[in-house]
């Protein structure tokens, strides 16, 4: 598997399995069956309710856990370091591993400084490995990165095909931030896998539409955690490293961007009340 180096030192898989909205009993064996197909990379949440299903799916897969790389993040209900610290101690519990490779604040709200205080101690005393965010846009990112003392690795933001995060990963360069998607297919929106461009792209390599995506953003150095819960989808989501799109590919693709989010806006005030809301 590629692997991309954090700004620790750090490797972690270029693609790994994402297991937002796998309910609980479904995850286990989503997991394991990923883990079967070769994901090693795992990318979950305290707010996905699945930690444990996860944590479980590791121990059964019988490989040791050097081999996987394991990401979590701190939802906002557990916002500000007490809270954090506690929830740190509750994720490291349901994974079932004494350290977790890469750990994000999940949303920029609440007393997220207080969690990252809680993240770098986590992190000095070796409970894990890497720390970073999740949905933190060029404004709040700089800002974090100004006022910290460890400077995120990953920032995991909606990235795909029509929402391609061109500005924000210069940004996150700057600072040796890697870029990280989530919904790397836009979670079908917008007729996502009967794309035109992509798929006529994708019968010259003899691809899909959801494997030319992949590549697309692997090519530009953005790490992958596709999800799905069948098995084929995931063996074809795995399949992206025997290719590789041509510049003029690249930018063919490039050209799909409408540099806006296809779900929500974190400068919403709905949304901020929503995020606020979920899980109290
Ligand atoms: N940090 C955040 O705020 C945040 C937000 C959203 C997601 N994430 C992370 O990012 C991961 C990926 O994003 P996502 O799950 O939202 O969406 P996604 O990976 O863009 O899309 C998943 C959807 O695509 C389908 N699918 C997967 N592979 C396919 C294929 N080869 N052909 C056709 N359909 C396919 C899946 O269906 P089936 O499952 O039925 O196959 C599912 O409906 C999440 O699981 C989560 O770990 C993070």
């Amino acid at each position: 598997m590629k692997t991309i180096k954090l700004n620790n030192g750090v490797e972690m898989p270029i693609l790994g399995f994402g297991v937002f909205q796998i309910a609980p009993e479904e995850c286990e064996k989503a997991v394991l069956d990923a883990i079967n197909t070769g994901y090693r990379s795992i990318d979950t949440a305290q707010a996905y309710y699945n930690e444990e299903q996860v944590g479980n799916a590791i121990k059964k897969s019988g490989l040791p856990r050097k081999d996987f790389f394991i990401t979590t993040k701190v939802w906002i209900s557990n916002a500000g370091y007490e809270k954090a610290k506690a929830s740190i101690e509750e994720s490291l519990k349901k994974l079932q591993t004494d350290y977790i490779d890469l750990l994000l604040i999940h949303q920029p709200f609440g007393d997220y400084y207080g969690t990252y205080r809680a993240m770098e101690e986590a992190y000095a005393e070796g409970k894990v490995r890497a720390i970073g965010v999740s949905n933190f846009f060029p404004d709040r990112y700089v800002d974090l990165v100004l006022n910290c003392n460890v400077i995120p690795a990953v920032n995991q933001v909606e990235t795909h095909v029509f929402n391609q995060q061109i500005k924000a990963q210069q940004i996150m360069q700057e600072y040796g931030t890697i870029t990280m998607s989530w919904g790397p297919f836009a979670e079908g929106k917008n007729n996502f896998f009967s794309n035109e461009v992509l798929s006529e792209i994708g019968k010259k390599y003899n691809k899909t539409v959801a494997q030319v995506a992949l590549r697309f953003l692997i090519q530009r150095d953005i790490v992958v955690i596709p999800k799905s819960v069948h098995i084929n989808r995931m063996k074809e989501n795995f399949d992206v490293f025997d290719f590789e799109l041509s510049a003029d590919n690249m930018a063919e693709i490039a050209k799909l961007d409408k540099g806006e989010s296809l779900f929500l806006s974190h400068y919403d005030p709905e949304t901020v009340k929503y995020l606020n809301s979920y899980g109290k």
